[in-house]
């Protein structure tokens, strides 16, 4: 099946060689309208390709260039709660390790657990905590994709990040680097889970993220991750937690995260 989909892909791309692969998350749909010449596949065009079905969450790939690079976009990311079981982002990592890819920057919303980062934040990922009770490389392994037991002890690569924390002293972006802690959701937390979570060592929290990351990492790429901070966890602000402030935050501090993204792409 991974080779299935990395052939369709292929087909359509023709003599495009993306090498690095750009997952947008929610509010983060504006990256793909900066993409030249875009070649746009509908998830529903490639046979085996799972269905994104939130609002917001458009589902396609776009490949194309980006700052001079080849990217490619996938814009309307998998989440666990939808139903999907975690293998189907793996199917989906792997398919685009097939074609070449060798680099993921993952981007996501996320709730923060710091008072001293508030919303309009980005928040570069040093770490994760997969508290979502589900791993996207349960069953039997491939040893030609990757090792059954993956060493994640650099799973968001050290060195990438020290170079990103530099571009952005000197583009003057404030950009704060934290661990990211995945719940399954669909719920926003409870004030309890927040505080809890606080105390585990998580700075932020979200729903997806996790299992795109170790499936890469299972497959040998490295990864950048960055969460756009689009409320402060539930009992940290007066609001209630909603969807459409999910939103509406990540569209602001998402312009922010592009400008980020543009200067760091010629450099890694
Ligand atoms: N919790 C979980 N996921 C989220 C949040 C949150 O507060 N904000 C954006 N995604």
């Amino acid at each position: 099946m991974i080779e299935k989909i990395a052939q369709q892909i292929q087909a359509k791309i023709g003599n495009k060689k993306p090498k690095i692969a750009l997952i947008l998350g929610s509010g983060l749909g504006k990256i793909a309208e900066e993409i030249k010449n875009p070649v746009t596949i509908g998830y529903e065009e490639i046979d085996g390709f799972p269905r994104s079905t939130v609002s917001g969450h458009a589902g396609k790939l776009i490949i194309g260039e980006f700052e001079g690079k080849e990217i490619l976009c996938m814009q309307g990311r998998i989440h666990l709660y939808e139903g999907h079981e975690p293998q189907k982002i793996d199917l989906i990592i792997k398919a685009f390790r097939k074609i070449g890819i060798e680099q993921l920057i993952v981007t996501n919303a996320a709730g923060s657990l710091n008072l001293d980062m508030p919303a309009g934040s980005i928040m570069m990922i040093s770490d994760h905590i997969n508290f979502s009770g589900k791993n996207p490389l349960i069953g039997v392994n491939n040893d030609a994709l990757g090792p059954r037991f993956p060493d994640v002890s650099n799973a968001y690569d050290r060195d990438i990040r020290s170079k990103i924390k530099k571009i952005a002293q000197q583009e003057n972006i404030k950009l704060y680097e934290g661990v990211y802690l995945m719940v399954l959701g669909p719920n926003f937390e409870t004030a309890a889970e927040i505080r809890a979570f606080k105390v585990l060592g998580a700075d932020a929290v979200g729903m997806s993220t996790v299992p795109e990351v170790l499936s890469a990492v299972h497959s040998g790429m490295k990864v950048l991750g960055f969460s756009v901070i689009t409320n402060l966890g539930t009992g940290l602000q007066k609001q209630a937690q909603s969807h459409d402030e999910t939103m509406k935050e990540g569209n602001k501090a998402s312009q922010n995260l592009i400008s980020l993204l543009k200067i760091s792409l010629k450099e890694i």
